[in-house]
């Protein structure tokens, strides 16, 4: 039994008071009977719609975040801020979860969703999603950089990478694009080549690009385009 306000708050849908609207203005039936009271519980299974429409729809969300630096790619922390703990508290209670990790201090593009099939397509090391990075460094790289990249690096560990892509942007800066997602990649890859990274930023994932308007710490629901991109069917969303 759950309470009928939360229910509905826990879609991600509407906040707690924007269901309490819905509900007041009739909009909300439970078993066929329409309900005016958030407090009222309802038994598990049982059939919400709101405005004629199954809730049981509109449960996942897909989330692009900004992610700034200073923040664990993680859903808690007992001590560290999360990049769950940027968003509003109606959208902490619908199951999100960061799909795939950037380091604590690494900026840019992530997903977070509910949807764990979405997340096993993009991170399944056998789909070979791209992702790309801007990194700047602490000098520039050149051609034997952009060789090793390309021919399949083996770090000091012996961890065999991917062929890799690499290009020089202005005088310390470069283009990283992984096909695979290994602990501290792009930061390793380069240490390899004897380059420290000073500041990442990841800046798409797959068909994904990050939305140049969010500044680090915002977020939006993915738009129409994203989610047919991504292949995820029908209009979902927050
Ligand atoms: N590679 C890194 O080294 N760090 C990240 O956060 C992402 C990729």
């Amino acid at each position: 039994m759950e309470r009928l306000d939360k229910l509905l708050s826990s879609t991600g849908r509407w906040s707690r008071r924007e269901a309490k609207e819905l509900l007041r203005q009739g909009r909300v039936t439970v078993e066929g009977r329409a309900v005016l009271r958030g407090e009222e519980k309802v038994p598990e299974g049982a059939a919400v719609l709101v405005d004629g429409a199954p809730l049981t729809l509109e449960r996942m969300v897909y989330l692009m975040l900004h992610k700034p630096a200073g923040v664990l790619s993680a859903t808690k922390d007992r001590r560290q801020k999360t990049v769950l703990d940027l968003l509003p508290d109606h959208l902490k209670r619908v199951g999100l979860f960061p799909v795939g990790r950037l380091d604590k201090d690494t900026e840019g593009l992530l997903l977070l969703t509910n949807d764990g099939e979405l997340a096993h397509r993009l991170l399944s090391p056998r789909k070979h999603v791209d992702k790309a990075y801007y990194a700047r460094l602490d000098g520039p790289v050149g051609e034997e950089d952009i060789a090793a990249f390309a021919g399949g690096m083996v770090l000091e560990d012996g961890t065999r990478c991917l062929p890799a892509g690499l290009e020089p942007v202005g005088e310390d800066g470069c283009l990283v694009t992984l096909r695979e997602g290994k602990f501290h990649q792009v930061k390793r890859m380069l240490a390899a080549r004897g380059r420290m990274v000073r500041y990442l930023k990841r800046l798409s994932m797959g068909p994904l690009r990050l939305d140049e308007a969010l500044k680090p710490g915002q977020w939006r629901p993915l738009n129409g385009d994203e989610m047919e991109q991504l292949g995820i069917p029908g209009e979902k969303g927050e």
